[in-house]
């Protein structure tokens, strides 16, 4: 299966990926994680991406593009995956496209996460993150046992540096202004398939399996 899961920050794309990938055992390609991790590791990639990332703008396609398309040349993408944030423009999904054709391996599906600005910055400004194993908990609807600490690995768990709200307002901004248009562009392809996301966890990811349920190659 190959799929890629649209929507605004904070509309649950990454939670929604994790268990996708327990479930049917898929990679996950997260471009938000794969840029924070080298912005953590201070590669040269890591120190151009963090001044976009810090104002909540894009990092410049040609970095995310051959980011991209080089890890879905890796052994474990070849048998499926899923894409957590990219593409986000336009240019993005035409290489994408282009390289999926050509390698025969098209979509199958494109899950767009559907939520309200106000359930985005409700969640954004009380979510936890930790930096080692990458679980993503909430203060409001999914604490850590211990307070501040992963449930999973026991690390100190972090805001990230783009949740304060300031920054959550431009980055929804930036979304509608060059993320929403492939909306269109997957529709057009027959790819769209939208998700109300603004329910608890367990409730969309019903709704997730739902929309995936005929990709026939599945088997959970
Ligand atoms: P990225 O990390 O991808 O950020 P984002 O798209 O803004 O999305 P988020 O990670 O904030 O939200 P999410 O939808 O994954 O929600 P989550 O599951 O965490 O990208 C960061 C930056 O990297 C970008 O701004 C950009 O600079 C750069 N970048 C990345 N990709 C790029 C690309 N392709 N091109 C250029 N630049 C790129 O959930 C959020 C919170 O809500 C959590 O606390 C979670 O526990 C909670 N939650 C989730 N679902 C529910 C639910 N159903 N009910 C209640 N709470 C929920």
């Amino acid at each position: 299966m190959r799929i890629v899961l649209l929507g605004p920050p904070g509309a649950g794309k990454g939670t929604q990926a994790r268990r996708l990938a327990d479930r049917y055992g898929l990679a996950v390609i997260g471009t938000g994680d794969i840029f924070r991790d080298h912005v953590a590791r201070g590669t040269p990639l890591g120190r151009e991406a963090k001044a976009y990332m810090d104002r909540g703008e894009y990092v410049p396609d040609r970095i995310a593009v051959e980011m991209v398309l080089a890890r879905l040349d890796q052994p474990d993408a070849r048998e499926g995956f899923i894409l957590d944030g990219f593409p986000r423009t336009v240019p993005q999904a035409q290489a994408l496209e282009r390289a999926l054709t050509e390698a025969g391996r098209p979509l199958d599906a494109v899950l767009n996460f559907k939520i309200s600005d106000e359930m985005a910055v409700k969640r954004l400004t009380s979510r936890l993150v930790c930096p080692n194993c990458k679980r993503v908990y909430n203060l409001s609807f999914k604490p850590p046992r211990v307070e501040g600490t992963c449930d999973v690995c026991g690390h100190e768990l972090q805001l990230r540096n783009d949740d304060d709200e300031a920054t959550i307002l431009r980055r929804l901004d930036v979304y509608r202004t060059q993320t929403e248009p492939l909306v269109l562009y997957f529709w057009e392809r027959g790819l769209l398939r939208d998700i109300d996301a603004e329910a608890p966890e367990e409730v969309v990811a019903d709704r997730t399996i739902e929309a995936i349920s005929d990709l026939s190659d599945l088997e959970a």
